[in-house]
C-alpha cells in the first residue's frame, strides 16, 4: 500500500481543503501518514499571507529533497503560495512535480496519474480561480469538529492583503448545499460546525436569491441536534444588526466572535481600505457585547503598517484596552508583492515593528489574564475535546466562548457536552470539575 502525507500551513480554509485532499488520496487507495519520510506522495498545502509562511515552505522543501532522493516521493504543492507562484515554483524547485491552486484540488488524481506516467516533467493547475470549486468529500482529523466553506475568495482588497489575488473573487456557496452539509455532519455526530469564508458576513451578496448571512445562520439553527456553530471571519463593516439579533437569540451560535481590528487608528484603517473608523469599531464591539451577554471577542491586529506613527499605534493600544479581547492574533506588517501597501512610502523600520508588537502583546496578555479571571466559580457548558495533550490524566474541552478548560473525567466523554465548575483561572486555560 502506498503512503501519502499532507502538511498544512495557513488558515482554517486550508485545514478544510487539506481534509478534502486527504479524502481524495484515500479514495485513490493511499494510506495517510503524518511522517513525510515514509510517504510516496507528499502534498504541502501552503499559505502566503506573510513572508514567514513562504520561508517555512522553503525549509520543508529542503527536507523533502532528501526523502525524494531516498524513495522517489512525488511532491505536490497546493494552496495560496502555489497559486501565487504558479509554474515559477516548479522551475525554482525542480523536485516539485505538481503545483496546484486550491480550486483545482479535484484534479489531484489526474495530476498524479500524469506524473506516474513519466511523460510530464511537472503538472501545473492554477486556473479557474473564480469558479466555485466542486463539492468534495472531507475526512476531518477530528471526530467532533467539521468545517464548511460558505464563501470562497474575497472582494475587499485590504491594501496589505494578498488573499484576493490568490483566492479570486468572492463566490457564495448555495444555501441549500450548506444546509445539507450541516445536516449531514450533525447526523454523523459532529458537535461543532465551523463556517468558513474570508468575509462570512457578506455571504449572499453575489446570489440572486436574496439570502444573506443572517438568514443562513437562522436556517442553520433550525436544524435539530446538540451542536455549536462558529464562523470565521466576519468583517466589522458588514456586521449588521440582523446578524447580531440572530446570534443573540440562538444559543447554538457560539459566544465567541472574531472581529478583526487590524488597526485602531482611523488614519491607518483608511490606508488599509478597511472601511470603518476607530469609533465605529468600538461602537460595534460595545453593541455586540451589550446585546450578546457573555460574548468573548477575539481579533487580528497588525502593527507597523506604512505611515503608522507612535500616535497611531497608541490608538491601537487604546482600542485593545477598551474592547478587551479574549485572544488576539498579532502580526508585524509584512509587505506582499502585488498588494497596494507593498509599494506605499512610509514603510516602517523592522525594529520599530518589533518593539510595537512587543508592547501590544504585553498589553493583550494583561487583558487576557483579566478576562480569564471572570470565569472563577462559574459553571460552564464545555464541549470535550478529549485527553489533554499536555497531561493525559485529564480532559480538555472548550466553552462556547472558546476558552480551554481542563478537568478530570472519563475519556469516553470526548465529543459530548458536560458542565464544569471553574475553580482556577490561568491566562490561557481554566481548571475545574464536572458537575451535574
Ligand atoms: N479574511 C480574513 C483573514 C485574512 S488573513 C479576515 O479578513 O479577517 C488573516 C490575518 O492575517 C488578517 O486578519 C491580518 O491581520 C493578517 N495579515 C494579512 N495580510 C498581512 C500582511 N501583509 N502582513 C501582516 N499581517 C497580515
Ligand atoms: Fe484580506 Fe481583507 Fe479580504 Fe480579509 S477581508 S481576506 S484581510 S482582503
Ligand atoms: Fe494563507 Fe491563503 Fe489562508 S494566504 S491565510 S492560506 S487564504
Amino acid at each position: 500500500m502506498k503512503n501519502a502525507a499532507i502538511v498544512t500551513y495557513g488558515c482554517q480554509m486550508n485545514v478544510n481543503e487539506s481534509a478534502k485532499i486527504k479524502k481524495i488520496l484515500q479514495n485513490m487507495g493511499y494510506n495517510i501518514t503524518e511522517d513525510v519520510s515514509e510517504a510516496d506522495a507528499v502534498f504541502l498545502n501552503t499559505c502566503t499571507v506573510r513572508e514567514g509562511a513562504a520561508t517555512q515552505i522553503y525549509g520543508k522543501l529542503g527536507e523533502l529533497k532528501v526523502v525524494r532522493e531516498k524513495r522517489g516521493t512525488i511532491i505536490g504543492v497546493t494552496g495560496c503560495f502555489a497559486q501565487e507562484q504558479g509554474e515559477e515554483l516548479a522551475k525554482k524547485f525542480p523536485i516539485i512535480d505538481i503545483v496546484m491552486g486550491n480550486q483545482n484540488i479535484g484534479k489531484i488524481p489526474v495530476a498524479l496519474e500524469k506524473i506516474e506516467s513519466g511523460d510530464f516533467k511537472h503538472v501545473i493547475y492554477t486556473g479557474e480561480e473564480d469558479e466555485l470549486p466542486p463539492r468534495l468529500d472531507t475526512e476531518f482529523d477530528s471526530k467532533k469538529t467539521a468545517s464548511i466553506p460558505i464563501t470562497y475568495g474575497c472582494n475587499n482588497f485590504c491594501t496589505y492583503c494578498i488573499v484576493p489575488y490568490v483566492r479570486g473573487r468572492e463566490r457564495s456557496v448555495p444555501m441549500d448545499q450548506i444546509l445539507d452539509e450541516v445536516k449531514e455532519f450533525v447526523q454523523k455526530g459532529y458537535k461543532e460546525i465551523v463556517l468558513l469564508g474570508q468575509n462570512v458576513n457578506s455571504y449572499g451578496n453575489d446570489l440572486e436569491t436574496g439570502e444573506n448571512f443572517a438568514t443562513l445562520l437562522e436556517e442553520i439553527c433550525k436544524i435539530e441536534g446538540e451542536y455549536l456553530v462558529r464562523f470565521v471571519s466576519p468583517h466589522p463593516k458588514d456586521f449588521g444588526d440582523d446578524v447580531i439579533d440572530v446570534i443573540a437569540k440562538n444559543e447554538k451560535i457560539a459566544r465567541s466572535l472574531h472581529l478583526p481590528l487590524q488597526s485602531g487608528s482611523s488614519k491607518v484603517l483608511k490606508l488599509m481600505n478597511r472601511k470603518y473608523t476607530k469609533e465605529q469599531y468600538i461602537e460595534l464591539a460595545e453593541k455586540i457585547k451589550s446585546r450578546i451577554p457573555g460574548v468573548a471577542l477575539t481579533a487580528d491586529i497588525i502593527v507597523g503598517f506604512p505611515h503608522e506613527t507612535e500616535e497611531d499605534f497608541q490608538d491601537t493600544l487604546d482600542v485593545v484596552s477598551k474592547v478587551k479581547f479574549d485572544t488576539a492574533f498579532m502580526f508585524m506588517y509584512s509587505p506582499r508583492k502585488g498588494t497596494a501597501a507593498a509599494t506605499m512610502d512610509g514603510q516602517i523600520d523592522q525594529e520599530i515593528k518589533k518593539e510595537r508588537l512587543k508592547r501590544l502583546i504585553d498589553l493583550q496578555n494583561e487583558n487576557a489574564k483579566e478576562t480569564s479571571s471572570a470565569y472563577k466559580d462559574k459553571v460552564e457548558r464545555v464541549l470535550v475535546d478529549g485527553l489533554s495533550k499536555k497531561n493525559k490524566e485529564v480532559l480538555s474541552g472548550r466553552t462556547s466562548t472558546n476558552k480551554v478548560v481542563i478537568f478530570k473525567g472519563d475519556k469516553e466523554l470526548e465529543g459530548t457536552f458536560v458542565n464544569v465548575k471553574i475553580n482556577e483561572c490561568k491566562t490561557w486555560s481554566l481548571y475545574g470539575e464536572i458537575v451535574e
